[in-house]
């Protein structure tokens, strides 16, 4: 390790510095602009319920580098990379190395067998590495890590009135009435009734990103339901301001157009929200993004791995 750096555990109040490094360091736009909620989801919201530890490589008592990790909450022994950034300025002179390198000790501290440079669900910025941080891909690659999965983003375009994305949901919305399908916004209280939904229609646990999403500010959820049974729902901002998802169509109701009312309504939000374009993460259906919003593949991420025992 360079012996000009020190590494170590980062305090709740260095938030705010670690945001700032983060608009510097992350060379991607949106990314840069998001940084202050990318580190509080991270960091913050995610401490909540898993572990997450931050780390901060310092050089004449400066911050040049932060890398904050977590603990899957589902997988045992399964250690998460959230996020590594670091200075411009400081970079290709080991920082990122000896803060990944921390990062594989405190976690195996903490019974990690593997680490993985991917998204940790609900709680998450990227789904991996967006190839065209492509310093990052071969660091990744130097450190010993190995692709094992490729995940892409769609973007759903809403700069303009006429965009498909932003296509009127109204007509769909009288047919659905007809068959007693109600749409609406999620409040508080449908908390309950939609994470049960998403646990029993699909098997996982969203409760993370409908918390985050209902009622709170930069988010939103929208849903359908018959005699107070819910048949679908879609999210927004839970993850980031921009990011849409997740969302689900009871199987039963497929092919009704619910599903692409619950997306439009949530685009419609976040174009209101003052959005030019919204991210359709970790996707999923590409058809059926296509056809209903006119969504484009544009981020795409490699997942990599490592295991700690391999020594
Ligand atoms: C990725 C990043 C954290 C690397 O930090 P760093 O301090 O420059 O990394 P290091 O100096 O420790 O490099 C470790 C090794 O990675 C490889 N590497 C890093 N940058 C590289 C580059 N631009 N080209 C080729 N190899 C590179 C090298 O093998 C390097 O070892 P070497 O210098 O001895 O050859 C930094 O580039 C960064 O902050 N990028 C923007 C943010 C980002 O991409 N984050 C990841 C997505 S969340």
């Amino acid at each position: 390790m360079d012996a000009e750096i020190t590494v170590s555990e980062l305090t709740a109040d260095e938030s705010p510095t670690v945001s700032r490094l983060c608009e510097q360091a992350l060379d991607l736009p949106e990314d840069a602009v998001e940084a202050t909620s990318i580190v509080d989801v991270l960091w913050s919201r995610a401490a909540a319920d898993r572990v997450v530890v931050g780390l901060g490589a310092y050089r004449d008592g400066a911050l040049v580098g932060a890398l904050l990790c977590s603990l899957s909450a589902t997988e045992p022994g399964t250690g998460h990379v959230d996020l590594i950034a670091v200075a411009p300025d400081q970079r290709r002179r080991g920082v990122g190395r000896a803060l990944l390198r921390r990062a594989e000790r405190v976690l195996a501290e903490r019974g990690a067998t593997e680490v993985l440079l991917a998204g940790n669900p609900p709680y998450y910025a990227w789904p991996g590495i967006d190839v065209r941080y492509t310093p990052a891909v071969c660091a990744a690659l130097a450190l010993g890590y190995r692709q094992d999965r490729t995940a892409w983003n769609m973007t759903a375009d809403l700069s303009y009135d006429t965009s498909p994305a932003l296509r009127s949901t109204e007509a769909a919305e009288r047919r659905l009435a007809d068959q007693g399908v109600t749409v609406r916004r999620a409040e508080p209280a449908d908390l309950p009734a939609l994470a049960a939904f998403a646990r029993s229609t699909f098997g996982g646990a969203w409760d993370g990103e409908l918390a985050g999403s209902v009622g709170r500010a930069d988010a939103g959820c929208h849903l359908a339901e018959r005699d107070g049974e819910v048949l679908g729902f879609a999210a927004y901002g839970s993850s980031r301001p921009s990011w849409f998802g997740p969302m689900g169509t009871a199987p039963a109701a497929e092919g009704s157009g619910i599903g692409g009312v619950l997306l439009r309504r949530c685009l419609r939000d976040q174009r209101a929200a003052g959005l030019d374009q919204a991210q359709i993460g970790w996707v999923g259906p590409v058809p059926f993004y296509s056809g209903s919003a006119g969504a484009r593949i544009e981020r795409v991420f490699f997942l990599y791995r490592r295991s700690l025992n391999a020594e």
